[in-house]
């Protein structure tokens, strides 16, 4: 029997591709506008990736027939750690290059990958958009946030699928398989895979560009960025974070402010908000410019200024020092960016630490500078997590 086909959109160096490909599909083309991620996916994956801008390449150009249509649509714009995030932002709107491809190739499946920012972009107004006009072509359309982890990948990785399909099936989400250890509600699932367990055996390892053998395995690309710091300017005293929100929320009413008018003064998106959201746990604290500049707005007295201001060189502790604090537990969200100290603190995350905490295989090998190659896999969806989707697909076709 001949393979379900797949078409991979904004593929990058093809972690959701890859899952795919593992559960048993055929990929027979796909796109990227990064060289060095299309060099990584070539190598690795198949030939078939095209480079070039999605958005000057043709429906015509795409071989049609196929059955799965992947894309994770870049989400620097939709990200709630960019500040700058609006629908104004074009990036968002490459969406309806996907959209614009399904209703040309109609596929019987697609999934669409994106950050857990979409979902309050705009408050939902983003994602119902999104939501609406892949349903307006005749798509039943669902979306989940999953968490990597649940899956068996040792990363606590959040994002949100959107899986649509046109032959009147129920969508499909992957069962969870893993959970907290000795849970009583879920007594069958597997404890999560931990950090340790994970990346545990290169921990002391010399990092160096060539392949080594260790442990009887050929180790590639375990390369580190080695600027680890041990101190950083902290606050010098206690401080009550919803004692202060509270603080601020009230001279911010008295004052007549509105937080957006805060926020345009501090030419700010939405930082403003966090300074008066104690109630979900997500308030922030301004940095002490920020405050002698909102002292000055709103009036307010000296209560809390040394609280807030005055800040001190501290000494990184080792929980601080990574945000792989836990090395008993899957690690936190890796970034594109710069990735954790690691626990032995004296250099970041190998590039080969951060793919097995992505599950790529030990063989897939990273092309390009270092920085490139962190955000490859930063870009990238958990392969495990990917495979598991694409099983609940293959099922349904
Ligand atoms: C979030 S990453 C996708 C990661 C991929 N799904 C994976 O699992 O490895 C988004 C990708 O979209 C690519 N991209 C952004 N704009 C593009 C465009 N206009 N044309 C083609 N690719 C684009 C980026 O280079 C990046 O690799």
């Amino acid at each position: 029997m001949s393979k379900p086909t797949v078409v991979g959109l904004f593929a990058g160096c093809g972690g959701l591709d890859l899952g795919f490909k593992k559960a048993g599909f055929e990929i027979i083309w796909a796109n990227d506008f990064d060289k060095d991620s299309v060099k990584t996916y070539e190598e690795n994956i198949g030939k078939h990736i095209v480079l070039g801008d999605i958005t000057k390449i043709k429906s015509s150009e795409i071989p049609s027939g196929f059955d799965v249509l992947l894309g994770g649509f870049p989400c620097q714009g939709f990200s709630v750690a960019n500040i700058k995030r609006s629908v104004k932002d074009e990036r968002n709107f490459l969406y309806l290059e996907m959209l614009r491809i399904i209703k040309d190739k109609r596929p019987k499946f697609f999934v669409a990958e994106n950050v857990k920012g979409i979902l309050s972009l705009d408050k939902g107004k983003v994602m119902n958009l999104i939501l609406s006009d892949f349903e307006d072509i005749g798509y039943k359309v669902d979306y989940r946030l999953l968490t990597a982890s649940d899956y068996g990948v040792p990363q606590h990785r959040q994002r949100v699928f959107i899986i649509g399909n046109r032959i009147g099936k129920e969508n499909p989400f992957p069962k969870v398989t893993h959970g907290l250890k000795n849970d009583l509600f879920n007594p069958k699932l597997e404890p999560y895979v931990s950090t340790k367990s994970a990346i545990g055996h290169l921990a002391n390892v010399r990092t160096r560009d060539k392949p080594f053998r260790h442990k009887n395995i050929t180790i590639y690309n375990h390369v580190a960025r080695m600027n680890v710091s041990d101190k950083f300017w902290g606050r010098k005293h206690d401080v009550n974070q919803f004692d202060i929100c509270d603080y601020l929320k009230k001279w911010r009413k008295d004052s007549g402010w509105s937080t957006k008018k805060i926020d345009d003064h501090f030419g700010y998106a939405h930082t403003a908000g966090h300074w008066f959201r104690k109630d979900n746990n997500s308030g922030s604290i301004p940095n002490p410019d920020d405050w002698r500049e909102l002292k000055k707005l709103l009036k307010f007295d000296n209560k809390f200024d040394k609280q807030v201001t005055e800040l001190e060189e501290k000494t990184i502790v080792y929980e601080q020092s990574l945000r792989i604090s836990n090395w008993e537990e899957p690690s936190d969200t890796l970034t594109a960016t710069g990735p954790e100290i690691h626990p032995n603190k004296k250099r970041r995350l190998s590039v080969r630490e951060c793919a097995i905490l992505q599950t790529f295989p030990d063989d897939f090998i990273f092309h390009g500078a270092i920085g490139s190659m962190y955000k490859q896999i930063g870009n990238a969806v958990a392969v495990d997590l990917a495979y598991q989707i694409a099983r609940g697909l293959k099922s349904h076709i």
